[in-house]
């Protein structure tokens, strides 16, 4: 039976505080459900608005790449330092402790290598399966102007539909074939049309002309991928200026995980997503890590 001793009447109702209504800080994201927000508030940190992810999701269609050989080994100290675990659900299931309290953006697509026709995905993720994973996001690539162009957009729809049902944003990356121009009509053409299908976050790369222009029209936040290995100052330097463009963060892969000293990489690259530091600071962060490691 209820315990209905020393109930006491509410007297404290504020009334001389208006209620506050906070606005949701996450670009395109004011008018979603609290689920979908809250999901979304693990993925951008409250301080910066931004976010650090970590993509070691590549071995779905590359094998054991350089650096992904042994996810336990190479990955697996690396959590710490990132805000999220951007990755498959074999690596996930697999190599990753469960209790990092890490918020995890689930690759949900596959069906190809890179032997064969990479913009011929197929959703390879149930989304129950990605529930009883706890995935903060869903995410799949789409490719515009590819051969399969219609079936990659099509994966997106299909996912951000069963994730609207449950309360999960989806994440589009923007995949980009091997004949396709690399410049600001083509990512701001791409990542357009993830936004307008539904997506609540897109991931494109960085361009050195018109990636302010790619962000500006793009209605929700942009994450760039960190592309090929470069010198961990030159990777500093993209990063930093993404960020003063207008991107909402990174999903890095192997410019942290084939670094040298990834340790030292990842706290460089947080340094500027999420204090805004400069450039030469940053290197700074990252050679006194890495001395510090040796
Ligand atoms: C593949 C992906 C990868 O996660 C992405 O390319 C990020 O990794 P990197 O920084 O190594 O480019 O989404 O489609």
């Amino acid at each position: 039976m209820a315990d209905l001793d020393d109930v006491r009447e509410g007297k404290d109702f504020g009334l001389d505080q208006p209620v506050e209504v906070k606005a949701f800080p996450v670009r395109g994201s004011v008018s979603l459900d609290w689920g979908m927000q809250d999901r979304l508030a693990r993925i951008f940190q409250p301080k910066s608005g931004h976010t650090v992810m970590l993509a070691f999701d590549h071995g779905y269609f590359q094998g054991p790449a350089t650096g992904l050989e042994r996810l336990d080994l190479t990955i697996r100290p690396l959590v710490p330092y990132t805000d999220v675990l951007m990755c498959t659900r074999g690596g996930l299931r697999q190599t990753m402790p469960a209790d990092s309290r890490k918020p995890v953006v689930l690759r949900c697509s596959g069906g190809m290598s890179v032997l064969t026709e990479l913009s011929r995905e197929l959703v390879a993720v149930d989304i129950e399966d990605a529930i009883r994973l706890n995935a903060s996001a869903i995410t799949t690539n789409v490719y515009v102007g590819a051969e399969y162009e219609h079936q990659s957009l099509a994966n997106l729809v299909k996912l951000i539909d069963t994730g609207n049902r449950y309360g999960i944003p989806t994440m589009a990356v923007t995949g980009v074939g091997k004949d396709m121009a690399r410049d600001a009509r083509y990512f701001g053409l791409a990542t357009r049309i993830c936004a307008e299908l539904g997506a609540h976050i897109v991931k494109s790369y960085y361009i050195d002309n018109g990636f302010e222009k790619v962000v500006a029209g793009c209605p929700v936040p942009i994450v760039i991928a960190g592309g090929k290995k470069l010198p961990e100052r030159d990777a500093l330097e993209m990063a930093w200026r993404a960020i003063d463009q207008g991107a909402a963060g990174v999903d890095m892969g192997r410019n942290i995980f084939q670094s040298d000293c990834p340790v030292a990489m990842i706290s460089a690259v947080r340094a500027v997503v999420h204090d805004g530091e400069s450039v030469d600071k940053a290197y700074e962060i990252y050679k006194a890590g890495k001395a510090k490691a040796a």
